[in-house]
């Protein structure tokens, strides 16, 4: 190959120059010929390979620079670029690193990375340093060869006995800014490998950056490896990485995410020992995350620290806590009822300059006293914003509409949004759910039919749940006809209604008795894919059983475990009930001892209430007694309710010795007899002549039932 070029050359080329030329070169500094090189762009090539095809070789060394700086002219033409390099190549010209790195920089711009391959195969050794390899590096990364780029580190890594190609922080800054930049880049390496790949940088002397540290700080914690990130933070620590304020502050996220308070104390510590200055993010994460666990003193501690007031726990730097501190510390604060402090703390921010209380300082304060019941105090922070300039946003309305609904100040609130509305402030879903919610709890459909309707008019865009509420308050008050029109409403809007709309509607249409519309809500869900839950089935079967429909009561169960649907207490004992109401208490205990055995279901005291009353009026007071006796076992406390119903069975039997026993275990049990309780045993034990035992009973109760009292008082 080598022979041949100089063949090629013709005579028509323009190159009487040549000798004067050649020797310029060797002479002067190649930049002295740039300019010459340089003009009218791609033109240069077709002047200078010829002359190149000229050039005896042992003169190529002496060219190689100029030509190399000839290749830095060229516009991004890359067939001229590759005409060069092939050009250098059949005459023998190294490459100088410059050079070289500038034609795989462009190759690997225009995608040409198969030539950029062959290119960096056949480069002369020699000319392999960090700086090229890490132009080779980003080449590839650029090109998503990660494997081979890995390898290209892995080969710098190797290379320790030759300096010129040991990984530099650049290198380090080229392969994580390409790994922690962009979302997508997650699935090329998981974080455990990143993590390796910066601690065998770290081991080399390259330390990752502050900046990329926290980046993979910040994805190893959202991947829930806030430990795995700690023992990254450490180690780097210990090879001497010097970490910003940024990186420990993700750290510090990660670490209060999952609430590790003794790690985040830990960091905190060693940022004092390392001089990291902790900057406003790094106390705004401490108080956010205290306060969200609730541990507001904690929090109030950390402001005090921020302003250096006490100097205690190592951190004294005086960092001003800005709006977003005080409004995370008040909103904490009302959180835990203690409003009245957080009233002080925005006193605290009117006297610190540039801090002055905002929008969501007052919303979380109203917020708190409305908590509190304290809608007056809401109502006068509300009045108090309007005059300081504040201006409340839909927040602030719905939480004074809200907390006002709550208490049942239903007019007052319709007041307010008025008045809020002829202010110019709007409402939005979540208000007019407040309200109709309100009205339809006082049975003012008509009120609440009108919010309805003004809402639509109002241009704010209804949600599902305040149709939701409608249906569900309709339904509850049995006024189906209205409910179903609401539903078709919604169904208008391309919203399909969810089990919990399924389930209040066929609890109205249950209620009314109106079965058939019952099955076509069934079907309706069926079709629409929505599947019932268990307080569809428990709703079906406790009206069957109650119309006396054990049947049917029976075959919604089956069905009902054979979608997967496992039945709950309440729906054994609907079923229990059924039968207990039809005089078939044997079934009934049948069916209790299958709820015990087959299912992980426990029994409460509704259902053997059921039974025991049930099996008492059915004269087999026996077995009700050894149900007491099965309650204990399974740890199910009798009320008032179950010894009045076993006190009847046991005076139908007239036995004395039991109904003692159960009178000492109620007072034992500190269960306060009723009037029921007390009317039996007085009737029946002053017949008996045990008057003494009655007034031990009574006298018992009175002693059990103030301790009980008292013990309920203190929690
Ligand atoms: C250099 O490339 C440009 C654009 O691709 C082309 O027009 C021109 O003819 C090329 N010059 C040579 C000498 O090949
Ligand atoms: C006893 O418990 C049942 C079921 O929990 C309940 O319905 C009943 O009202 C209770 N009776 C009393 C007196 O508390």
């Amino acid at each position: 190959m080598n022979g041949t070029p100089l063949n090629s050359i013709n005579s028509s080329s323009p190159t009487p120059l040549l000798p004067p030329f050649l020797l310029a070169f060797s002479i002067k500094s190649p930049a002295a010929y740039l300019p010459l090189l340089k003009p009218s762009s791609s033109s240069i090539t077709s002047k200078i390979t010829p002359l190149l095809h000229q050039i005896p070789n042992p003169y190529s060394p002496i060219l190689s620079r100029p030509f190399s700086s000839s290749l830095f002219c060229e516009p991004d033409s890359n067939a001229n670029l590759s005409r060069l390099y092939k050009t250098s190549k059949e005459l023998n010209i190294p490459l100088t690193v410059n050079a070289a790195s500038f034609l795989l920089r462009a190759s690997g711009r225009s995608e040409l990375v198969e030539e950029s391959l062959i290119l960096f195969n056949d480069l002369d050794p020699s000319v392999k340093n960090t700086y090229l390899l890490n132009v080779w590096l980003s080449t590839l990364l650029r090109s998503g060869r990660v494997k081979d780029a890995l390898k290209v580190i892995d080969e710098m890594f190797e290379s320790n006995d030759d300096f010129n190609c040991r990984p530099n922080d650049a290198t380090g800054d080229i392969l994580f800014s390409f790994l922690l930049k962009r979302e997508r880049n997650e699935e090329l390496l998981s974080e455990d490998e990143i993590v390796n790949l910066v601690l065998k940088f770290g081991e080399h002397g390259v330390l990752i950056s502050s900046f990329w540290m926290g980046r993979l700080i910040t994805r190893l914690c959202r991947n829930r490896k806030a430990n795995r990130a700690w023992d990254l933070f450490t180690e780097m620590i210990k090879l001497g990485a010097v970490l910003e304020s940024t990186a420990c502050n993700s750290l510090l996220t990660g670490l209060a995410r999952e609430g590790n308070f003794n790690r985040m104390n830990e960091l905190m510590e060693k940022m004092v020992e390392m001089d990291i200055q902790p900057n406003v993010v790094t106390f705004g994460i401490l108080i956010n995350h205290m306060c969200k666990f609730r541990r507001v003193d904690d929090a109030l501690e950390v402001l005090e620290k921020m302003s250096g007031g006490k100097e205690s726990g190592g951190i004294s730097v005086s960092v001003e806590p800005d709006v977003v501190i005080y409004n995370t510390l008040i909103d904490g604060l009302c959180k835990v009822g203690r409003q009245q402090e957080g009233l002080g703390l925005m006193e605290r921010m009117r006297s610190q300059k540039g801090c002055a209380p905002d929008t969501i300082t007052y919303n979380c304060l109203i917020d708190g006293f409305c908590k509190a019941g304290e809608i007056e105090k809401g109502k006068e922070l509300f009045d108090e914003m309007n005059k300081e300039g504040v201006a409340p946003n839909v927040v602030t309305v719905n939480t004074l509409v809200g907390g006002m609904c709550r208490t049942g100040r239903v007019s007052s609130a319709v007041n307010f949004f008025v008045e809020a509305q002829r202010r110019g402030m709007k409402g939005d879903a979540v208000t007019y759910t407040a309200l109709i919610n309100a009205f339809c709890n006082v049975n003012n459909f008509e009120k609440a039919m009108e919010l309805f309707n003004e809402m639509l008019k109002s241009g704010c865009s209804p949600d599902a749940i305040v149709y939701y509420t409608l249906i569900s308050g309709f339904s509850q008050a049995g006024r189906m006809a209205d409910a179903s029109f609401v539903l078709a409403e919604l169904k208008k809007l391309g919203i399909r209604p969810d089990t919990v709309c399924y389930n209040t509607l066929i609890g109205g249409f249950c209620r009314t008795n109106k079965f058939h519309r019952v099955f076509e809500m069934l079907k309706e869900m069926e079709e629409a894919g929505v599947k019932p839950d268990t307080i569809t089935y428990n709703t079906l079967i406790a009206y069957a059983s109650k119309n006396g429909d054990l049947k049917f009561a029976q075959k919604v169960m089956r069905k009902m475990i054979k979608a997967g649907v496992v039945p709950t207490v309440a729906t054994y004992g609907a079923v229990i009930n059924a039968y207990c109401l039809n005089g078939n208490v044997n079934e009934a205990m049948e069916i209790f001892k299958d709820m015990k055995a087959a299912s992980k279901v426990p029994p409460n005291t509704v259902i053997y209430n059921i039974l025991i009353d049930s099996l008492c009026k059915n004269n087999k007071v026996k077995s009700a007694v050894s149900l007491m006796e099965d309650m204990k076992i399974w740890g199910v406390t009798p009320n008032t309710t179950t010894y009045n119903a076993i006190f009847k069975g046991l005076r139908d039997e007239k036995d004395l010795e039991k109904v003692f026993e159960f009178m000492d275990r109620m007072i034992e049990h500190a269960c306060n007899p009723d009037y029921i309780t007390m009317e039996i045993l007085t009737e029946w034990l002053s017949a008996v002549g045990e008057i003494e035992r009655l007034k031990k009973f009574v006298a018992g109760c009175e002693v059990s039932g103030s301790t009980a009292q008292k013990a309920s008082a203190r929690t």
